[in-house]
């Protein structure tokens, strides 16, 4: 039966990686997938993520079954960093929260939720957007819109296109926005923006859906809630799907969260008992390690404070790459400015390449980006960086 089935497309940031495997050239560059790189072009295991990790060993008993919506203390820290610790929200029990694999799965989750039991169709995302958003929000059955945000002319971002979409968007529908670090464009609204979406859809009426993966790497763990916390403090219902394999280097444990904020603690609870059938019915209950290791760290204030430093060196890091990127591509003879990307957030930058330069860098220069022209920052180092630059020199 199977002669019936057609090949799939590579995908556009995980096929990528495939191809930079088979790639025998040993100057090879790979900026496609998300991930952050220290100066030696490794991934690190943070300092806190070992010693929690220790810790696990040592004490752990039993790996029996993880509850369908996993760890309870797990949750209430996530929402602890995502609201502040404090927030009416979690005294009153409105938002209720289940460990899923991996941000993607909790947009999965939400997703289904939003579909099956609030009777949500369309959901609009930012054009452009993180590859993978489309293929999730159609997978749960959602009809995928999209809203203007960015201008490639300017390489800045279309606020008023933005909220001119906005304003048209039924009360029935969903619209997902990224709390922070944009993906791909790195472009996220200044507090002042954030102020005027929440106006628009508190008048409105759509239902709120936030993206949130990358706290931390923007401006500060809590500087990069500040929309997201705007909208917690002004809205009865949102939906939040969060990850942690970014900020904990916790890529490969699939470690995030679905969150729903609800009007009432009861009507929190219905919204849970709903999202748990659909995660039953989907995977069962989430893989363990990677929530118990976050549940260790955040649990621990000095952990937690030597966790937060890590987070600030690896931001710092990826700024002064940024930096630095911008001065030898000028130092190479790029006659465009590319300033911009000095003032973009997060691990991407938002290149402003076309299909044929990226296929030129592929090609020639083992230089390996996403097709939309979103290059990782995080994996530029001191080491690749000048060959890096003299190669997109060459093909602009
Ligand atoms: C990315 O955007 O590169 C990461 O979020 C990895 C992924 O799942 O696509």
């Amino acid at each position: 039966m199977f002669e019936r089935v057609n090949a799939a497309p590579a995908d556009p940031i995980f096929g990528l990686t495939e191809a930079f495997k088979q790639d025998p050239r040993d100057h090879k560059i790979n900026l496609g997938a998300g991930i952050y790189k220290d100066e030696k072009g490794q991934t690190p295991i943070l300092e806190t993520v070992k010693i929690a990790e220790q810790r696990l060993v040592d004490t752990e008993t039993s790996k029996a079954y993880l509850g369908i919506d996993g760890r309870a203390d797990y949750a209430l820290e996530v929402q602890k960093l995502l609201f502040k610790p404090e927030h009416n929200i979690i005294a009153n029990q409105r938002a209720v929260t289940a460990q899923t694999p991996g941000g993607t799965g909790g947009l999965r989750v939400l997703a289904e939720f939003a579909f099956k039991h609030v009777g949500v169709r369309t959901v609009w995302i930012s054009d452009p957007t993180w590859a993978n958003h489309a293929s999730v929000f159609r997978a749960a059955g959602l009809e995928v819109k999209t809203y203007r945000y960015y201008d490639p002319l300017t390489h800045s971002m279309d606020f008023a296109g933005m909220c001119e979409a906005l304003e048209t968007i039924p009360s029935d529908d969903m619209v997902l926005l990224h709390g922070c670090c944009h993906n791909p464009t790195g472009i996220d609204p200044t507090f002042a923006q954030w102020q005027k979406i929440n106006q628009i859809s508190l008048a409105k009426g759509w239902l709120p859906f936030f993206d949130f993966a990358y706290q931390g790497f923007g401006k500060g763990i809590d500087e990069d809630a500040a929309g997201l916390r705007l909208f917690a403090d002004t809205h009865d219902e949102l939906l939040i799907a969060s990850s942690f394999s970014k900020n904990f280097g916790l890529y490969n444990e699939r470690v995030g969260a679905a969150t729903i904020v609800a009007s009432t603690a009861t009507n929190a609870q219905a919204s849970f008992s709903q999202m748990k059938t659909g995660i039953r019915a989907n995977y069962s209950n989430p893989p363990a390690h990677g929530a118990a290791v976050v549940a260790t760290i955040l649990e621990d204030p000095q952990l937690a404070a030597k966790w937060r430093e890590e987070v600030s060196e690896m931001r710092a890091r990826i700024q002064q790459m940024r930096d630095l990127f911008v001065a030898k591509l000028e130092e190479y003879g790029a006659t465009e400015n590319f300033d911009f990307i000095s003032h973009q957030n997060g691990m991407f930058s938002f290149s402003g390449l076309n299909k044929t330069q990226i296929e030129k860098l592929k090609k020639d220069h083992a230089v390996y980006i996403v097709g939309s022209g979103r290059i990782c920052v995080a994996c530029m180092t001191l080491k690749n960086i000048d060959q890096l630059c003299k190669a997109i020199v060459a093909v602009l």
